[in-house]
């Protein structure tokens, strides 16, 4: 008797033949996100139904918002709405292009000029986010053969921009200028060298040592970039941002700021000399090849630049808010690192305890960011706490009373005897 086909094209084949591997199985293969919303502690994509203010409706539930980058709390400035509304109707809802061909209005330029002169630069241009702003200057500033020298927590961004570049990357510990040293020493001293450090770190909210980098980079012949994302608005005179603040303007050779934070809208720039900044103009990718940032976004920026100058109780307001909470957590013997700004960190460890954490001050009304690697090393877990001027004295004294109940539930702080 014939043995029975057992080809691909037969039953028996059909049925023995293996799954073909599919690209994605890694989407099949990720579950972690289905197992913590499965155990409620899924602290993403939350959705908020109001506006960035100090409260929020999450779930039709009314929230102390501790968690938002609205430092100025300029998001809901009635004028700056106003400019954004305006500005749509002047040129419509968006720019339909890049400002390398369609997209440039006299928005744009107006914006580029007054953020030169808020930073104390020649020049400076726009970006659609900031994110874009960092991977398209690193990437078309550094070619091969050359070195981008970073802090190990600077912003994701950042390493992507490298990774998109021909240049190599070398990492220096966090703040940690006895290493910057050593690494620029390693290098070889004719090759070009950027340092980039945040001016304030996005996650620890410590300030980086910025006369030391700026000494150590004149040794070493290196320029200095100042991702100042969170510094913009907050940092320095009128809110000038972190070289300002060190007196350090004319040593830092590029500053780049968002518009997410203190700014009340979407975009990022980059200021620096106007050579460079023509560079960029005609070799960024990001800049040449995608859309131009919304008319609705430059307007809310150049107004939120106005209501900066005219209202800098607002600048004063934010640091008092933020000296408060900052030492009635200390005062409560929270872990809150190295922070000395609006960004308060309390370490908590693993990220389990993290997320029960923010459970916890959830379920008491508070919303607050848990921060889990890859954004910090592992055991260094936080919650992340943004204050902002908008907050009341009140409502400070209210969360740290809640923050006390969590920190004493998870044995954070010690208990009261
Ligand atoms: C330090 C830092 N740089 C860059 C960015 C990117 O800015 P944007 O979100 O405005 O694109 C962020 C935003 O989280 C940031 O924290």
């Amino acid at each position: 008797m014939d043995s029975m086909p057992s080809g691909p094209s037969s039953i028996l084949g059909a049925l023995t033949r293996q799954r073909q591997a599919s690209l994605f199985d890694k989407c099949d293969n990720f579950t972690r996100a289905d197992e913590l919303k499965a155990v409620g502690l899924y602290p993403y994509l939350r959705v908020i139904e109001t506006g960035q203010a100090t409260e929020v409706m999450v779930d039709g539930r009314r929230m102390l918002m501790l968690g938002s980058n609205s430092y100025l709390e300029l998001t809901t400035h009635p004028r700056i709405k106003e400019r954004s509304a305006a500005a749509i109707h002047q040129y419509g809802s968006g720019c339909a292009g890049s400002r390398f061909l369609n997209g440039t209005l006299p928005i744009h330029l107006e914006l580029e000029r007054r953020l030169a002169a808020l930073v104390g630069k020649p020049a400076a241009l726009v970006y659609p986010t900031g994110f874009q702003t960092n991977t398209g200057v690193v990437a078309s500033l550094v070619h091969q053969g050359e070195y981008v020298i970073v802090d190990k927590y600077i912003h994701a961004c950042i390493l992507d921009g490298c990774t998109l570049s021909q240049g190599s990357l070398v990492r220096y510990g966090h703040n940690d200028m006895a290493d910057l040293e050593e690494k620029l020493t390693r290098l070889p001293p004719a090759a070009n060298k950027l340092i980039i450090t945040d001016g304030i770190f996005s996650m620890e909210g410590d300030l980086c040592d910025l006369p030391e980098i700026v000494r150590i980079a004149r040794r070493h012949g290196a320029q200095v970039m100042v991702d100042d994302a969170h510094g913009i608005g907050v940092l320095g005179p009128g809110g000038a941002g972190t070289a300002a603040h060190f007196g350090l303007t004319g040593e830092v050779d590029l500053i780049m700021g968002t518009f997410s934070k203190s700014l009340a809208a979407i975009g990022g720039f980059i200021a620096g000399p106007e050579r460079v900044i023509n560079y960029l103009m005609h070799n960024s990718r990001p800049f040449l090849f995608s859309a131009s940032a919304s008319p609705a976004s430059v307007a809310a920026v150049l107004a939120a630049l106005e209501v900066m100058a005219e209202e800098p109780e607002r600048l004063l307001r934010l640091w008092d808010n933020a000296r408060f909470l900052k030492r009635g957590f200390d005062e409560l013997g929270f872990d809150t690192g190295r922070s000395d700004s609006p960004i308060i960190p309390i370490v908590v460890g693993d990220w389990e305890r993290c997320l029960e954490v923010w459970r916890f001050l959830r379920d008491e009304g508070i919303f607050v960011n848990p921060v889990v690697p890859p954004a910090v090393p592992p055991g260094r877990c936080m919650i992340r706490i943004s204050v902002t001027a908008g907050h009341t004295r009140g409502q400070l004294e209210w969360a740290l009373e809640r923050f006390a109940k969590a920190g004493r539930t998870f044995g954070l702080i010690g208990s009261l005897s």
